[in-house]
């Protein structure tokens, strides 16, 4: 496998995605024996301008688990950009002072404008709505656990926010690489899934009926990605389209798997959480294993 930067899930052949798996488990036990100093003299520069809790800090757990070091700039408002240095600038420079960059953007296609510019790899963390490659990694990762991808007939139906939410995006790319996957996009149309990463054989449903609720191996739902509608009245009428109870729930085979990328807000109701189905905890613990993955890659570690 040959990496140089994370920048969206279509860059995935299947053997990298077999290499990257096999690498998060062996990472796994890595953290379960209390780190490793592969990465030691090494500095991760974390360049985050959204919020962020799991991907960030994730991103910096996997390198100090791997023996590194982290520098960090979490707010576009103390960052020189307020002075107008243009990203350009400032990803030459912390490209300069680390040795691998973690960047969040609100701009789709900025962290590929990074990449362009940056003399060390780039690791993708979210650009606005495009696309979330490295969070696709640990979702898979975290799917390829309680399922057989690949070596069965399955069936994935995301649900939420489809048109923003970049987490769906990238998945559905890597979903793409499996025989039997079965893919439904479940939202109003408003939201729906844009036509880039629909491909045929798909089934787009404007209603989480009763029948993907039963049918579906994995749900992955999503927030209803507020802050990038253009019109609030549009973002209201379709908030609380799907809720997650225990009734719902209840009706998905005992043995599917329920995801969410985190943060919710009120669409998997904390009932949830005690349910089998339930898994999306569990699925943000896997970010630390997969993202020492992709550090020690793109070092070439
Ligand atoms: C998501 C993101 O930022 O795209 N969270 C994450 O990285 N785990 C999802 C979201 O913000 O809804």
């Amino acid at each position: 496998m040959d990496i140089k930067h994370v920048l969206t899930a279509d860059q995935f052949t299947r053997s990298d995605l077999d290499a990257i798996m096999a690498r998060s488990l062996e990472m796994e036990s890595i953290v379960a024996g209390g780190g490793s100093k592969l990465c030691d003299g090494k500095i991760l520069g974390a360049l985050f301008y959204e919020p962020s809790t799991r991907t960030r800090l994730s991103f910096e757990t996997a390198m100090m688990r791997l023996g590194g070091d982290v520098v960090s700039e979490t707010d576009v408002t103390f960052s020189s950009q307020t002075k107008g240095e243009v990203m350009e600038d400032t990803i030459r420079i912390v490209g300069g002072y680390s040795d691998v960059i973690a960047i969040r953007t609100k701009v789709k296609g900025e962290a590929k404008l990074a990449a362009h510019y940056s003399p060390v790899p780039v690791l993708n963390g979210g650009d606005g709505a495009g696309e979330h490659p490295t969070q696709s990694l640990l979702d898979l990762f975290t799917i390829a656990k309680h399922h057989r991808i690949g070596e069965e007939r399955m069936r994935v139906a995301f649900v939420g926010d489809l048109k923003y939410g970049r987490t769906v995006h990238s998945l559905a790319k890597v979903l793409r690489n499996y025989d039997g996957v079965e893919v439904s996009f479940v939202a109003p149309e408003v939201i729906q899934v844009p036509d880039d990463y629909l491909e045929e054989g798909d089934e787009v449903h404007y209603e989480l009926s009763d029948e993907v609720l039963s049918g579906a191996d994995v749900i992955y739902d999503t927030r209803m990605q507020k802050e990038r509608f253009d019109d609030m009245d549009e973002y209201h009428l379709v908030r609380n389209a799907f809720i997650f109870t225990p009734e719902v729930v209840g009706k998905m085979k005992s043995s599917a798997t329920l995801m969410h990328p985190l943060p919710r807000v009120n669409e998997i109701q904390q009932a949830v959480d005690k349910l089998p189905q339930a898994r999306y905890f569990e699925q943000a613990q896997n970010g630390v294993p997969v993202r020492m993955a992709l550090i020690a890659e793109v070092l070439g570690l």
